[in-house]
């Protein structure tokens, strides 16, 4: 098969990638996808990082070995982790990961804290503090580690009592000050919006699913890699629980 027909990979430590892959699938429609969510090995952010550097690359290996031509890594605390060293081993694949968005947030120009939520790990690996090396002069910057709540949206809770009562305890203490926006900064929380924007009423909720998509489609284009099908293309779904339910899940997130 032509290179340029072969899949896209991504991947996750479980179905929280899927909120990049529907970006992908808006932005680019007749590429094929293969998305792996690494859920038996979930969460990841609060694991050490030498053994999210290899779940990651074992992952990657996976994926190209099933012929990816590009890969996305649509998880925050595997991009921190693992980005560098992926991009050493792999030099003739695009590698593309995601960081929480903190420029467009930033940009917004609102006043008030900007609130980061992302996994324990994402937030203490140098790729964030260097983000908040450049951003946080101009802008008072509020890192919240949200651990626990990867689980539960694995777990299908998208709404409900245990998922406000988990987002009133960390949100809580900013509601009596101004809150110029909250990132995003974990793939699974886009899932949650709508009850974090509940809680955080007005409050711009910014994510990077599609500026990483967009950095996607820029590497693919200088490849030669861009799918010319004028069909639309195929999404496999694989999951390392190999259960029924967490395939289904994915779906269902898929057409959120
Ligand atoms: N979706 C992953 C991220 O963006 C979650 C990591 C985890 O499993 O803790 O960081």
């Amino acid at each position: 098969m032509e290179k340029k027909h072969r899949p896209i990979g991504f991947l996750d430590s479980g179905v929280g990638g899927i909120s990049v892959l529907r970006e992908a699938i808006k932005l680019l429609p007749n590429e094929n996808y293969i998305y792996y969510g690494d859920s038996k090995n979930a969460p990841y952010g609060t694991k050490s990082v030498e053994e999210v550097k290899k779940l990651t690359i074992s992952v990657v290996d996976i994926l190209l070995a099933k012929g990816a031509k590009a890969v996305v890594v649509a998880c925050n605390t595997a991009t921190s982790a693992a980005i560098t060293e992926l991009r050493k081993s792999y030099t003739d694949v695009p590698i593309i990961g995601i960081e929480p968005a903190l420029k467009p947030a930033v940009e917004l120009n609102r006043e008030g804290n900007i609130i980061i939520m992302a996994t324990p790990m994402t937030l203490a690996e140098s790729k964030f503090n260097n983000l908040m090396k450049k951003y946080g002069a101009r802008s008072q910057i509020v890192p919240l580690p949200c651990p626990g709540l990867v689980e539960l949206i694995e777990n299908g809770e998208l709404e409900g009592d245990e998922i406000n009562n988990y987002l009133a305890d960390k949100l809580s203490q900013f509601l009596s000050d101004k809150i110029a926006a909250i990132v995003l900064g974990c793939t699974h929380y886009p899932f949650i919006r709508t009850e974090i924007s509940k809680i955080a009423d007005g409050v711009p909720i910014i994510e990077g699913s599609l500026g990483t998509i967009k950095q996607l489609n820029r590497q693919l284009l200088s490849a030669g890699l861009i799918n010319d099908s004028t069909e639309k293309g195929t999404i496999e779904i694989i999951n390392s629980l190999e259960d029924y339910k967490i395939i289904d899940l994915s779906n269902k997130l898929l057409r959120l």
